[in-house]
């Protein structure tokens, strides 16, 4: 009971906030280097995934981990906000500095989030579903295994689908610097002389998950990697 009280306080959702945004950085660094297979031959890609297919338990132990870690992460964004807006209803008096500036911050925290969050709903409808483009799903290699390198290419090759990917990708990279940043606050992990050393690594390291993320779709819009079929 006591806890649960705990974690309904504003102190306890940030840490909420903080521990589910970390693991899904975990996984989105993860799935980053995974991806990156696209541009090794297309043995490599397939048989990863027909690994991960292989281990069910461990698959399905991430999927529901990754989906009860986005939920609590909404959830706890949804109570923070509210909670904010009804300590603060009128602003603070000097409405030229910190309440503006917060205020743009998480707002443009759930502009994004509320944007990726399309886009994981989009992403696993055309890559785990199938149903985006279901002419490019279920194919197989020599191998007999899923042919998830063809099925990638032959979707970013479409610059519709590649253009959605790379703007999420980017929304994704302002979410996470900034959500990076603001962690060490919430854990209490900062200092003014730390501050700004806290927001470049965020923005740095952010940046990196940017940049290997779309390089996949650009890559292959721009025929840099094209093989036929
Ligand atoms: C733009 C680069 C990306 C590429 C090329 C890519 C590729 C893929 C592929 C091929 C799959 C299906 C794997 C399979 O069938 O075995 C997949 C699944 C998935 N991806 Fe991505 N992805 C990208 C970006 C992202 C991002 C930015 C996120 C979230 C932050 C994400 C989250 C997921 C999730 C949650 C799944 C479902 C995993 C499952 O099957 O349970 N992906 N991705």
């Amino acid at each position: 009971m006591l806890l649960l009280n705990f974690f309904r306080s504003s102190i306890g959702l940030k840490i909420i906030m903080a521990l589910t945004g970390l693991a899904l950085f975990g996984f989105t660094v993860g799935h980053m280097v995974g991806n990156l297979q696209i541009f090794l031959p297309k043995e490599h890609i397939n048989a990863y995934a027909a690994f991960l297919q292989s281990q069910k338990e461990l698959l399905w132990g991430v999927r529901i981990g990754l989906l009860v870690m986005v939920v609590l992460h909404i959830w706890a964004a949804i109570k923070l906000t509210a909670m904010n807006a009804a300590a603060r209803p009128v602003g603070y008096n000097d409405p030229g500095k910190s309440a503006t500036k917060a205020t743009l911050a998480s707002r443009t925290m759930i502009v994004s989030g509320v944007i990726v969050l399309i886009f994981i709903i989009f992403h696993i409808l055309h890559f785990t579903v199938g149903s985006v483009q279901p002419q490019f799903y279920g194919l197989h290699d020599e191998a007999g295994r899923h042919d998830v390198y063809r099925m990638v290419i032959e979707g970013f090759r479409n610059p519709f689908i590649s253009g959605f990917y790379v703007i999420s990708v980017v929304l994704l990279g302002f979410h996470l610097s900034h959500g990076l940043s603001s962690m060490f606050r919430s854990v209490g992990l900062t200092s003014p002389a730390w501050r700004k050393p806290q927001e470049l690594f965020a923005a740095a390291f952010s940046g990196i998950i940017v940049v290997g993320m779309a390089i996949v779709p650009i890559a292959i819009v721009i025929r840099l990697i094209n093989p036929t079929f």
